[in-house]
């Protein structure tokens, strides 16, 4: 992970607190304090609290509670619970503990860990302290019980010290495994960091997409194209708006720059958000917020942003339709739309090619037509739909690309080794292929939630 922390404050641990969390019990373990605005907001939705604490501090926070009951237990009380809807956990969680939470959650249930953690140090081993990496791996690897198990929704970094460490909250959901389904999305944010976008992978396509002074573009066009497309927002200063998988933060950036707004980036890739991270880190004055996340696990607040946008990720998504029912609870009445994505022609089979070039980028696309595309955005309740097929932009861009990637090629050998630039150069070189012999094409979507 990143030693670096986005800039946000402490009050968006609020917002990792799941949007559908209400009602139930609530298991609320202090072990090293408690954040009281965290607290509040817990007790606000939580039918009651269970405490347990390991300090005097939370005594405070625990008596200006009202509305809710709240009821002080014991650790051996632990073993005996159930029925919480969520289990708030600050301090330092063991693998112990973490089967405990699954045992006491109810299916849909949450974790939210708020630790204190040293930041990654990848040449120690064993790191004595907890690391986000730790601290996310204790969770993961609990043991499915009656088939549930923890799966990942979403993590930030709250706040940095100055000692090097930083706090961290993670949210992980108790769901019933369903090894067809749940542990490939797991594995997808596995798959997409360990092999799609290695942070080496990072770096050759900044290359590729970005300008001098323009970094974090990584896909289709760079910044000339993601402004153009923007454009159809219409954004204006101080407005919420959602950066869906925003990758290593080019677009992200570019908009917060350009229209001042307040910008939530979020990116199921840690080594993405590391990247935008550390591109966002000068420029505390831009209002940015990132977090590794989960688009289809996480819950945002109903009518809490002015604006989504996507640029070239949804292709990685199977239930696209699930997804868009959600854009359209979290956007305010009125609010826009705006996806670009890869997409499948209306031929009838993939060439051997497009197999080949697919699996080579570890068979994580599942690409459907633009005008399914248009219907299924339609279908989630979206009015003043707008499908617009750009192939020729598409392989203008592919074309450009790649005679860039050939003319950066002496340069690149100076960073890269030589079969690992060969090897994307020929990627880039069938991308101009599978677009000429109808395979792939691209599509710009835009709708708004109906007023
Ligand atoms: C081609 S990149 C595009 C990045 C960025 N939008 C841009 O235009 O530069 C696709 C991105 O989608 C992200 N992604 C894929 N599945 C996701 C999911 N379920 N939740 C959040 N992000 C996801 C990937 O990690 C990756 O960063």
């Amino acid at each position: 992970m990143s030693s670096l922390a986005p800039k946000v404050s402490p009050k968006n641990l609020i917002l990792l607190l799941p949007g559908d969390f209400v009602g139930g019990n609530a298991l609320i373990v202090c072990i090293d304090g408690i954040n009281k605005d965290l607290l509040s907001t817990v007790s606000s939705r939580a039918d009651k609290l269970l405490v347990l604490d390991n300090g005097e501090s939370t005594t405070t926070a625990i008596d200006n509670i009202q509305h809710c009951e709240v009821e002080c237990i014991k650790k051996e009380d632990i073993n005996n619970l159930s029925s919480c809807s969520l289990v708030l956990y600050n301090g330092v969680i063991d693998a112990e503990f973490a089967s405990v939470c699954l045992s006491c959650l109810l299916p849909d249930g949450y974790v939210m860990l708020v630790t204190k953690c040293a930041q990654i140090d990848e040449s120690v081993e064993n790191q004595s302290e907890p690391t986000t990496y730790s601290v996310d791996k204790v969770l993961k690897s609990t043991p499915s019980i009656k088939s549930f198990g923890f799966v990942f929704v979403a993590s930030r970094t709250i706040e940095k010290y100055e000692d090097n460490h930083m706090l961290y909250c993670s949210v992980f959901k108790k769901v019933l495994l369903d090894p067809k389904l749940d542990r490939r999305l797991d594995s997808l944010q596995d798959v997409l960091n360990d092999r799609t976008y290695t942070t080496k992978i990072l770096r050759i396509f900044d290359k590729v997409f970005s300008r001098e002074g323009d970094p974090g573009f990584i896909s289709t066009g760079g910044a000339d194209v993601t402004q153009e497309c923007l454009k159809k927002l219409d954004l204006q200063p101080g407005q919420r708006v959602l950066d869906v998988g925003c990758g290593a933060g080019g677009p992200l950036i570019q908009t917060a720059k350009k229209y001042k707004t307040h910008m939530i980036g979020v990116d199921i890739s840690s080594n993405m958000i590391d990247a935008a991270a550390e591109a966002t880190e000068k420029l505390q004055d831009l209002n940015i917020e990132l977090e590794v996340c989960d688009i289809e696990r996480r819950e945002f607040p109903e009518g809490y942003f002015d604006a989504i946008y996507s640029k070239d990720v949804i292709l990685h998504i199977v239930r696209k339709k699930d997804l868009f029912k959600k854009f359209l609870k979290w956007l305010k009445p009125g609010g826009k739309l705006l996806i670009t994505d890869y997409c499948k022609t209306e031929n009838e089979q993939f060439s051997d090619l497009m197999q080949a070039y697919m699996e080579k980028r570890a068979n994580v696309w599942f690409l459907i037509t633009p005008s399914t595309y248009g219907q299924l955005i339609k279908d989630a309740g979206f009015v003043n739909n707008d499908v617009q097929v750009k192939h020729d932009i598409f392989r203008e861009c592919a074309v450009k690309e790649n005679i860039s990637f050939v003319n950066k090629k002496e340069n690149l050998l100076k960073e890269f080794d030589q079969a690992f630039v060969d090897d994307w150069l020929d990627v880039w070189k069938k991308k101009v292929q599978i677009i000429d012999n109808g395979d792939l094409t691209w599509g710009v979507f835009y709708s708004e939630k109906a007023l």
